[in-house]
């Protein structure tokens, strides 16, 4: 039986309508699948990125996130899994921007600069928050959706997520302190 308080809980599953719930459900597969392709596309193009990286912070940190982002992919291939359907792709176009930019990038700032790299961390660190995004908005569905299973797998992921934002944050801060260090020289 609905309590009263029904107007603070109008996403929970007791006052949705069968409608609303599977409206709610077909945008979170969509959803899915969309991180799903940027995941592919971004593990794709990260090497490009490492290759055009000079520091050894950001080098390092780049490796790592190209195996995370290897392991993203296959634990979106889980979520799928775990809503028993199989794991599908749709053209994420933000992805597809973002990362098109970072190309960009790349060819205008020459091989061994400090400002490539910057121009890199710079890149890195938006698909990070579109990422971040997606995940935060994924993870809060599927609890709204009642797929435990799913928001834990995506839980794990958005923490990766946020620490790499953060790793970067890091090797950007670390050249600013560079730099001072030098001028002072
Ligand atoms: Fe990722």
């Amino acid at each position: 039986m609905p309590t009263k308080n029904t107007k603070s809980t109008a996403a929970s599953a007791a006052s949705r309508t069968p409608e609303a719930e599977s409206a709610l459900k077909e945008l979170f597969i969509d959803e899915l699948k969309d991180i799903y392709w940027a995941e592919k596309h971004l593990a794709s193009a990260l090497p490009k990125l490492l290759k055009g990286a000079t520091s050894e912070d950001l080098k390092q940190t780049l490796t790592n996130h190209l195996e995370e982002t290897k392991n993203h992919v296959a634990r979106l291939e889980n979520v799928f899994e775990s809503l028993g359907g199989k794991a599908s792709a749709k053209k994420c176009l933000a992805m597809e921007g973002l990362l098109n930019e970072a190309t960009e990038l790349l060819s205008d700032t020459d091989k061994g600069t400090e400002v490539r790299d910057v121009a890199i961390i710079s890149a890195a660190q938006k698909v990070e928050h579109y990422e971040i995004a997606s995940y935060g908005t994924l993870r809060t569905l599927a609890g709204t959706l009642g797929f435990s299973e799913a928001q834990s797998l995506l839980d794990e992921t958005l923490a990766e997520e946020k620490n790499a934002d953060q790793l970067l944050t890091q090797v950007a801060e670390n050249y600013v302190n560079e730099a001072a260090a030098s001028e002072s020289e």
